[in-house]
């Protein structure tokens, strides 16, 4: 079964090599910083959810080539005061390589949970409802990454801005050996309550 490892850290200090960067990175981050950070990894293959604000920050910075875009669909609204932006119901979702990098999505690979045809029916829009958030606090975002994950055939999955831990759930979910970093105290005391189950799996911790 997969090892999970949660490391409690700077993810600038933690770079490592990986088949895919599974990440969703706060933001505010500017495109430098987290191209720096992104940097740092060794992976061929990389899923981005982010803002298209950030994308078109990062993406002069790197050498990643975009094979697709996606769009989550939070469905409720992010509650935002600021007049000036508009209320965000999704998320942008990008999926890059390395140049010279053949892609390893196959949509026959995962039938997705949102959508009722079980013939590789890959639609680039996920119904993932922000409002269902009971188990593991990310509840439906947890079954929208497993779903993308689940699309690729990658052997190890690094997800350096963890937050709740829907990438630990989705790898654990798909057998994928998978390293989580996140540098905010109470979220990863948090996230080790929430992988706790999987320590009869291999799960390592590093704070
Ligand atoms: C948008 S959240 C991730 C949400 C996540 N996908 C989930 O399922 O909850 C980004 C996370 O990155 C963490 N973070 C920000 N900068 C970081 C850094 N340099 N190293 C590690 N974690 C960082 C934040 O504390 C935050 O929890």
């Amino acid at each position: 079964m997969a090892a999970v490892t949660l490391i409690h850290g700077d993810a600038a200090d933690y770079g490592r090599a990986c088949d895919m960067i599974l990440t969703d990175p706060p933001y505010e981050m500017s495109g430098a910083e987290l191209a720096r950070i992104i940097g740092k990894f060794d992976a061929p293959h990389l899923i981005l959810i982010t803002t298209m604000r950030q994308l078109l920050d990062f993406m002069p910075r790197t050498e990643w080539r975009l094979a697709f875009d996606f769009v989550i669909d939070g469905v409720m609204p992010k509650k935002s005061k600021n007049y000036m932006q508009p209320h965000y119901l999704h998320q942008t979702g990008v999926y890059l390589t390395q140049p010279g990098v053949k892609s390893a999505f196959d949509r026959r690979r995962r039938m997705r949970s949102d959508a009722f045809e079980a013939n590789g029916y890959w639609p680039t829009i996920f119904h993932a409802p922000r409002d269902n958030v009971q188990a593991h606090g990310h509840a439906k975002n947890a079954q929208a990454v497993t779903d993308l994950l689940g699309s690729f055939n990658v052997r190890s999955v690094c997800d350096p801005f963890a937050g709740s831990g829907a990438t630990a759930i989705a790898a654990y979910d798909l057998g994928i050996p998978c390293t989580l970093i996140e540098r905010d105290v109470e979220t990863f005391n948090a996230l080790k309550v929430t992988c706790r189950f999987m320590s009869a799996y291999g799960l390592e911790i590093i704070e």
